[in-house]
């Protein structure tokens, strides 16, 4: 782990570029995606990944996203069906992962895949996401820029706060468009939902022209996110689809709500809410309340995986 500070790298050429130097010497560069910060590492680097771990304080068992500039690097990485091409032709760069077969000559660090045999890859839209990669040139794998079990970071200062003074770099791209973490599809080999997030099943289900099963998830042998259930959690206790607020608590409203203390979205705009969801979460939190109240947020499009964040950020602690 480095023991330098952590260099504070504008989205510039001159930012860039460095950002990329450092991860290929093996360092842990943090850097914006359209839905939440990334912790990047080299994913052909064993020692880099290893790292990533480390710094988040994370369960090694569970895999990372691996993310690449364009499709032709993807199907590098990864065996394409003929569904996921059609998706990753729709919805990439976009807040969307695909879970597929692993290239035997992928050359990436097992401990990206966790030694499975799928590996999980994603082309991010953020266009400073789209410039390192591209810059790099390579696979970067990365998980969310957050020691493990707290709320994801939707903006710099949300990464320094956890993790300043443990990654050689970050890349200030401002606060992230998107807010929770992209959907992921996995292929078995008919496509299924194994993560709710950015984008919304329903339009993945419109292109595919069938509906997506949900998996249940198997608590022991987790194989997609938010594995643990008290993952994304705050310090306070959540009260979920609260209608009131009680002594000590703080509100976190969804529509009209004069009560809330904020609100994902006055008007009721689940996208507007997902972008808020785990910056208000932060906010709300840093106040240090006994507890905060949640307003019901419909189980529809981006819902679900608001919904799904919210339950785990509620469950009972470890
Ligand atoms: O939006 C995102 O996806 C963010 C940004 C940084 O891209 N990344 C992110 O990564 O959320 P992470 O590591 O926090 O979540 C990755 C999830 C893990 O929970 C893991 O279980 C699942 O993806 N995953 C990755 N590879 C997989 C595989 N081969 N099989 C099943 N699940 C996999
Ligand atoms: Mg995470």
């Amino acid at each position: 782990m480095t023991e330098t500070p952590t260099q504070h790298l504008t989205d510039t050429e001159a930012g860039l570029a460095r950002a990329a130097q450092l991860l290929r010497s093996g360092q842990l560069v943090a850097f914006p995606t359209e839905t939440v910060y990334g912790l990047g590492a080299d994913a052909r680097n064993g020692t880099a990944v290893a790292q990533i771990f480390a710094a988040k304080g994370r369960p090694a068992f569970n895999p990372l996203i691996v993310h690449v500039a364009d499709l032709e690097m993807a199907r590098q990485i990864a065996a394409f069906t003929p569904e996921a091409l059609e998706l990753a032709r729709r919805f990439w760069p976009g807040p969307m992962t695909l879970v597929l077969p692993l290239r035997e000559d992928a050359g990436l660090s097992l401990l990206v895949t966790a030694g499975l045999k799928t590996v999980g890859v994603r082309v991010p839209g953020h266009p400073v996401a789209r410039r390192l990669l591209r810059e790099f040139a390579g696979p970067v794998a990365a998980p969310s820029a957050n020691p493990s079990g707290k709320i994801s970071p939707t903006t710099a200062a949300h990464v320094l706060a956890g993790l300043n003074g443990k990654i050689a770099a970050i890349v200030d791209g401002g606060a992230c468009g998107v807010g929770i973490e992209s959907t992921i599809i996995g292929f078995g080999p008919a496509p299924v939902l194994l993560r709710p997030g950015g984008l919304a099943a329903e339009a993945v289900e419109e292109v595919l022209a069938t509906p997506l099963p949900r998996p249940a998830p198997k608590p022991e042998a987790p194989n997609a996110p938010g594995q643990l259930s008290s993952h994304y959690a705050p310090s306070a206790l959540l009260r979920l689809n609260a209608t009131d607020k009680r002594e000590g608590e703080l509100k976190l409203g969804f529509g009209p709500d004069p009560e809330a203390d904020l609100n994902l979205s006055e008007t009721g705009d689940l996208t507007e809410a997902a972008a808020n969801l785990f910056a208000h979460l932060h906010a709300l939190d840093g106040r240090g309340p006994v507890g905060i109240a949640v307003a019901e947020v419909p189980q529809t499009g981006l819902g679900v995986a608001i919904n799904d964040r919210l339950k785990r950020a509620a469950a009972p602690r470890p």
